[in-house]
Parts: C-alpha cells; structure tokens; sequence
C-alpha cells in the first residue's frame, strides 16, 4: 500500500490560517502530525460556529478515527499540555489511541518561562509569547535539555534538573523568581504531571513509520512559519525553530523520501505578531480596516496583529525554500469591501530593484516595497464553491499570484467555518 504524506507549512510570519486546512484536509489523512515550536502556536478551528484554540494537539484531532503525533521537533509544557488535553476530554474527545507524543521531545520546564520572560523585558526584545520556547530549544542545542524520555531514569532525571537550575542561577543571578525554585519540587511537580500524561508518551519515529509502512496518509502541521524560521527567517526575529518543510523530517523520523508534496499556506494579506522587520506594513485606515475586518490579534497572546499587504517577494521565497507544490489562501474575504488591494512585486533597495528577499531584518528594515495594484471585486466571497464564477477582478488576483510564484492555488478559504472554502 502507497502512503502519500504531505507537509503543510505556513508562508508568511504565522497566523496563516493553518488549523482551519489542517482540519478541511484532516478527512484524507490517516495521521495529523506537528514537528515543531510548542504552545507558541495558536490554531484555531471553527466547526458549526464553534471555536476551539490548539496550541499542542494536532488540528485533525476534530475529525474521527485521525491518529494525532506531536512529534520529537517540538517543546512541550506539560502544564499546557494537560490543559488543552482537559479542553478537548471535555468537549468529548476521546485520546486514547488517538494521541501519541514522542518521548524525544523536550521538556519546557517553570524556568524556561522565567528566562523567556526576563530575555522579554530587555530593550532588544524579540517580542516573543513567553511560552518558554526559545531558552527550552537553547537547552536543547546546549545538549542539557530534558526529554520526556528522561522518565526512563529518574534519578538521572533528577540530577539534571538540579544542574540545569544552577547553572541558570549562576547566569541569571538577579532574579528572585528563578531563586525561589527548587530543584526538589520542580521534579516532584514534573512527575506529577507526567503521572497524568505519561501514557501518551512512545518513540513516534517507530510508531511514523509503521503507520506509513502500512499505508496510511500522515499530514504533518507547521506552526509558525517560513519567515520565522531559525535558518531562514527575519534572524533574530524569529522563533527558536523549524517551521519550514525540512523541519518535518528532523521533526518526526519521517525520511524526505516519504514526502509526497507540500502545502503552503498564505493570507491574502500580511500579518506579524512581535518585533522585527515589515516591509509592506500599513500604518494607515487601510491596515486597520484590515485589521478590524480580519480580528488579527494573536491565538496564543491576544496582542494585536500588524497589517500590510501581500508581499510577493517574500511569499517567492517561502515557495523556493519550503519546495511548496500547492497553495492555500487563506482569509481572502477579509478584502471584500475594498476598492483597491494591492500586492508587493519588488523592493527598491539602494536604488535598484530587486525580486530577492534579503532575510537580514537590518537590511530589510530599508526596502521600499514596490506595489502592483488590483481594483477589489467588492462582492461577497463567502458562500461561492465555483472558482470560475467568481467577480473576473478576484480571479485576475489569484492568477497574477499563481504566475508569479509558479505554483497552483488549489484552495481558497472565504470564510471561518470549516465549511467556507472553495476548491479550485
Ligand atoms: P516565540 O516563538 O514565543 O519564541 O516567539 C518568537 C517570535 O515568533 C515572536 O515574534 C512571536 O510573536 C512569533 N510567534 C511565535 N509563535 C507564533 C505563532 O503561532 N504565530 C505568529 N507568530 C508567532
């Protein structure tokens, strides 16, 4: 039996829309697996008008019979774990069997929010969630981290607690909150909750590619994306992970030969949450009309969301880097009431023109963007199913966004419900 697997990543800096596909597209999976970031992400799924907001779980834990993996790419808290897991026990949703997290994924433990937090009030500050990502995957990388897996030897377990604390002391000597921790009770709380979660928890590598081997379909979830990218996103404005394709298959154990194509998600406009650079940013009534229209404030934080245009330079960009083969829209009705939508083509850089996107924030902080313009279509896109119906100036705007990224836009989301969708 053939598996066909399928990467869905977002192409702009998150907020994409990613959960609402993920859920549409969860019926032709077998498995919904994420392969980064942690409760950094927030996505949200309107089912029936009914919003529910995931930070860990997969978003096809909505549709029946899906297995859901949080894979070894990513950083788990499992305080927010539990939560979300109480959140969905109950709605109704029963986990067991459903739920697998790799026991190779890294603990997010009280300290790791402390320093996100201290790092946060800082004047050079990322503007980060403070969900304790980026100095959980600096544990990792500094190969001190903990892993769920470290349950296997508690003593172990024990002893690295209390190195990883004083160490973090020794750095951080001003903070009260961080002294106030006890190596002791920070490990007598962690087994507590691992008490109530540690089920969930196998080697998700084997259990992947068993899963594959007999021929179910795995769907793995980007959070974040592309231009928060460690490697290739606005560095330093970033978050402290992978969201691009690549990332699945460190993420998971699931090899690149097992990759059928990836799915790229892109707002009809742009959104960034956080500090770090903008180039199609709008100050103006427009940006908030956009804003207001879109509700864009943060899933996870609640901050308002900065507007802009669609910028098709780095949009080019996040389709070369992730190999994107499908494109979903996502939020496209959010434009309807306006008289002219404007899409960025090129950047004015030092005089020249250029198509590239230098990810350098302190350069990209002095682009001037270059816009072509659309007149709007000024109808309702909510409620159509035909692409070739649509107003000729909607379609003119999809295809001008087909040719120049060169790759097919198969969905067009017009709207929150899962129902609210066209397939072109
Ligand atoms: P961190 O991931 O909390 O370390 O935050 C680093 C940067 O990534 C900040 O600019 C955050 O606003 C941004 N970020 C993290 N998660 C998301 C997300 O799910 N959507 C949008 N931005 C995010």
């Amino acid at each position: 039996m053939n598996s066909k697997n399928y990467v869905l990543v977002g192409l702009q800096w998150g907020d994409e829309g990613k959960g609402k596909i993920v859920d549409m597209l969860s019926k032709d999976f077998g498995v919904v697996a994420r392969y980064q970031g942690g409760a950094n992400a927030g996505h949200t799924i309107i089912i029936n008008g009914r919003k529910t907001v995931l930070h860990l779980i997969p978003s096809g834990i909505f549709t029946d019979n899906i297995v859901c993996v949080i894979g070894n790419g990513t950083v788990i808290d499992p305080e927010a774990l539990i939560e979300e897991i109480g959140i969905l026990e109950k709605d109704g949703q029963n986990l067991d069997g459903r739920l697998f997290i790799s026991k190779d994924a890294h603990i997010i433990l009280p300290y790791h929010k402390i320093i996100d937090s201290i790092n946060e009030s800082k004047s050079d500050k990322i503007g980060t969630t403070k969900k304790g990502i980026g100095p959980s995957y600096f544990d990792k990388y500094a190969r001190r981290g903990i892993k769920f897996s470290d349950f296997d030897n508690t003593k172990i377990l024990k002893e690295k607690i209390s190195k990883n604390l004083g160490y973090l002391t020794a750095i951080f000597p001003d903070s009260a909150e961080l002294k106030s921790l006890n190596a002791e009770s920070l490990y007598e709380n962690l087994a507590d909750q691992y008490g109530k979660i540690g089920k969930y928890f196998v080697q998700t590598q084997y259990l992947l590619n068993k899963l594959i081997a007999e021929g179910k379909n795995v769907l793995l979830e980007g959070a974040q994306g592309a231009l928060l990218d460690v490697d290739f996103g606005t560095y330093p404005y970033i978050t402290s992970s992978n969201p691009t394709s690549g990332g699945a298959c460190t993420g998971t154990g699931i090899p690149p030969t097992m990759i059928n194509g990836v799915i790229g998600i892109v707002k009809a406009y742009t959104t960034r949450v956080g500090e770090g650079p903008f180039p199609t940013e709008l100050f103006d009534d427009t940006g908030k009309k956009i804003a207001e229209i879109g509700v864009e404030f943060g899933a996870t934080t609640g901050r308002p969301r900065r507007c802009g245009w669609l910028d098709l330079v780095a949009l080019k960009y996040a389709v070369i880097i992730n190999g994107v083969t499908e494109i979903a829209i996502t939020k496209s009705d959010v434009l309807d009431t306006f008289d002219e939508i404007k899409v960025c083509t090129h950047y004015e850089l030092n005089d020249e023109l250029i198509d590239t996107f230098p990810s350098n924030p302190y350069v990209l902080d002095y682009v001037n963007p270059v816009y072509k313009s659309f007149k709007g279509w000024k109808s309702q896109l909510k409620g159509n199913k035909d692409f070739s119906a649509l107003s000729k100036n909607f379609r003119s705007y999809i295809e001008f966004i087909e040719d120049y990224v060169k790759v097919p836009v198969k969905y067009i989301s017009t709207g929150p419900d899962r129902a609210d969708i066209i397939i072109k």
